[in-house]
């Protein structure tokens, strides 16, 4: 952390915190672990389901967030491979609200210039939510001004794995000698290719762990854990999570006067 006299920003407006912000030390790359919509839910006798399709709202307001401050690429964790464990109705449930939100927010992300990507093994997903994240994929593969990465069904081990397997398919077809693999080879297999590594975590609900989220590519990645549940994160947490990153320094393995010089 720089040092900074520690002054609290609670009084600030919206519009004064953005201000705040450094224009010029914005994450390229923001992922979030979107957790705590059944506790919000059932802080408010709701049923889990409730949670998540409020969730929703916030979801929205990020893409317009990072929209409006050119950051041009967010990746959510919206269904891990671990979530398969939940209770069925529970899971029918997140398909169906993900099935809703792609058949009405698609033209929306097409106005907005939002490339949608879903990575994870999509292949267990049903044929009908899968029908919706391939036509959504491909309607907005030609859009440029933001890329917004849905990982479902997703867990970063397998990722890994599956990116071992490509490559080695590659290596036993002639295509790439065994000699020649090294880390910048590795990762374009693995799903997030061709993004950059992620330069701030979010996580929501005070949860403070990864949960096999994006595992080879937060390396380096400045991490940020909030208590608010996500239903709750709107721009004004967002806004603050971006206060945050920018006080930190980011050395990667470095000492501060070698990275200035
Ligand atoms: C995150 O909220 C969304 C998914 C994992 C699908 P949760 O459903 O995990 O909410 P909590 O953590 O139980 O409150
Ligand atoms: C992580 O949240 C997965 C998503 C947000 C989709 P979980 O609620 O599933 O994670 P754990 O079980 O608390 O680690
Ligand atoms: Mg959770």
């Amino acid at each position: 952390m720089r040092h900074q006299p520690v002054v609290s920003l609670d009084h600030l407006s919206e519009g004064e915190l953005a201000a705040k912000l450094d224009p010029e030390l914005l994450p390229k790359h923001v992922a979030v672990i979107m957790d705590g919509n059944g506790r919000w839910a059932e802080l408010r006798g709701l049923p889990r389901i409730e949670g998540h399709r409020e969730g929703i709202n916030s979801v929205r307001e990020m893409i317009s967030l990072c929209l409006e401050l050119g950051i041009q690429a967010l990746t959510i964790y919206a269904f891990s491979q671990e979530n398969w464990n939940r209770p069925s109705q529970e899971i029918n449930a997140l398909m169906g609200l993900l099935e809703h939100y792609l058949s009405t927010e698609r033209t929306g992300l097409i106005e907005q210039q939002v490339r949608f990507r879903a990575i994870g093994r999509l292949e267990l997903l049903p044929p009908s939510a899968r029908h919706w994240v391939r036509r959504t994929e491909q309607e907005t593969a030609h859009l440029d001004k933001m890329t917004l990465t849905v990982a479902l069904s997703y867990g970063g081990r397998s990722e890994i794995v599956d990116a071992v397997r490509g490559l080695l398919a590659d290596v036993q077809a002639g295509a790439i000698e065994g000699e020649r693999i090294d880390e910048t080879l590795f990762q374009q297999y693995l799903y997030t290719h061709p993004l950059p590594d992620p330069d701030l975590l979010i996580r929501t609900s005070g949860e403070t762990r990864i949960s096999n989220f994006l595992l080879w590519q937060l390396a380096y990645t400045e991490l940020c854990f909030t208590p608010t549940l996500w239903p709750d994160f709107r721009r004004r947490e967002f806004l603050l999570a971006l206060l945050e990153y920018q006080k930190r320094e980011r050395r990667f393995g470095r000492i501060l006067s070698a990275i200035s010089s």
